[in-house]
């Protein structure tokens, strides 16, 4: 049977890697019976919809979701991100932000292999906060980052898990020496699950020295796992040290698979080179190869991959159609 797909292309460039990822997997012989949701600033213009209930709740009849970019200029930052891309992660439960890097660093050779696990339903993500006094002199404005010890176990717990399929190493990066209170919840919680995990072996890095050794040393990495501003954060460096972010894919799971997991490449919507051809496809692709391992066609996901590794060249629908071709027959 078909795995039915919600497709959310978004603003920018999103409607275009997404399409190219489609042909992709399509022409790699997986059917998909998909279903386009027109959502994203564009709509929110039009009629005022960023993800009411009754779309959320069609979109939870889905086995996945594929996104490509969300937010326009036009709209205030934050409105369609906490909106749509923040509500879905929020709504779904999906907990688990899973984003690969195999590239070569800038400079270097030997291409690295790493995994980083990011929180994504807590943190300063959440929304806890407010303002006051606002355009005074006097404005106060506060930003809280709630992390509980389920959220915090359920992420580490599946990045051991995930480490036990890999190289069975797992950072946990966070600032432990700064923020004492979210840190020592972490690191317990770590060192309690770790023990379940007695293969594994463990590693801590402060977020500050991680982005060095991002830089300088990648290859000490296996899996790390990290909060979800830092996980944002170094997931963006972890793309610029990989080959850049127009390789860089996503997972946003629900490992219950009580509903549908979403699928997009780290890159956003890029309106300043919308309609030129020159947005790379392939962190699309592969974040639809990352759906794919999801759906339990990982020999398929396999070859896309492997196609994506190859040299492309090209504008947007070139390098799909060549990605598109190696996987074919
Ligand atoms: C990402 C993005 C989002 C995030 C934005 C668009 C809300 O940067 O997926 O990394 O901060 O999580
Ligand atoms: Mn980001």
């Amino acid at each position: 049977m078909a795995h039915r797909i919600a497709v959310i292309g978004g603003d920018g460039i999103g409607p275009e890697v997404t399409s190219e990822a489609l042909k992709v997997v399509a022409a790699a012989g997986v059917a998909l019976d998909l279903t386009d949701f027109e959502l994203g600033g564009k709509r929110f213009l039009r009629d005022g919809e960023i993800l009411g209930d009754a779309t959320l709740n069609q979109l939870r009849t889905f086995d996945a979701i594929l996104l490509g970019a969300v937010g326009t200029p036009e709209v205030a930052p934050g409105v369609i991100e906490r909106g749509l891309l923040l509500k879905m992660r929020f709504e779904l439960d999906l907990y688990v932000n899973q984003r690969p890097f195999t590239g070569t660093a800038p400079g270097g050779t030997v291409p690295h292999d790493f995994v980083v696990i990011r929180e994504n339903t807590e943190g300063p993500y959440v929304g806890e906060g407010g303002v006051l006094r606002k355009g005074t002199p006097f404005e106060v404005a506060t930003q809280g980052s709630v992390n509980t010890r389920m959220g915090a176990e359920r992420i580490i717990r599946h990045a051991f898990g995930e480490a036990m399929k890999r190289r069975k190493h797992l950072t946990m990066v966070h600032k432990t020496n700064v923020l004492t209170f979210a840190g020592d919840l972490w690191q317990r919680t770590f060192n309690e699950v770790a023990t379940e995990f007695p293969e594994v072996e463990t590693a801590y890095n402060h977020v500050d020295a991680a982005c060095i050794y991002f830089v300088q040393d990648p290859h000490r990495y296996d899996v790390i796992v990290t909060d979800n501003l830092f996980g944002d954060i170094l997931t963006d460096l972890g793309g610029a040290v990989s080959g850049g972010v127009g390789l860089a894919s996503s997972a946003n799971l629900n490992p219950a698979r009580t509903g549908p997991s979403m699928f997009e490449p780290v890159h956003g919507s890029a309106p300043d080179i919308v309609g030129t051809g020159k947005a790379d496809p392939r962190a699309a692709i592969l974040s639809a190869a990352l759906m794919l391992d999801f759906l339990g066609e990982s020999a398929t996901a396999d070859r896309i991959r492997a196609a994506c590794t190859q040299a492309v060249s090209g504008s947007t629908t070139e390098i799909g159609f060549q990605i598109a071709a190696r996987v074919a027959g």
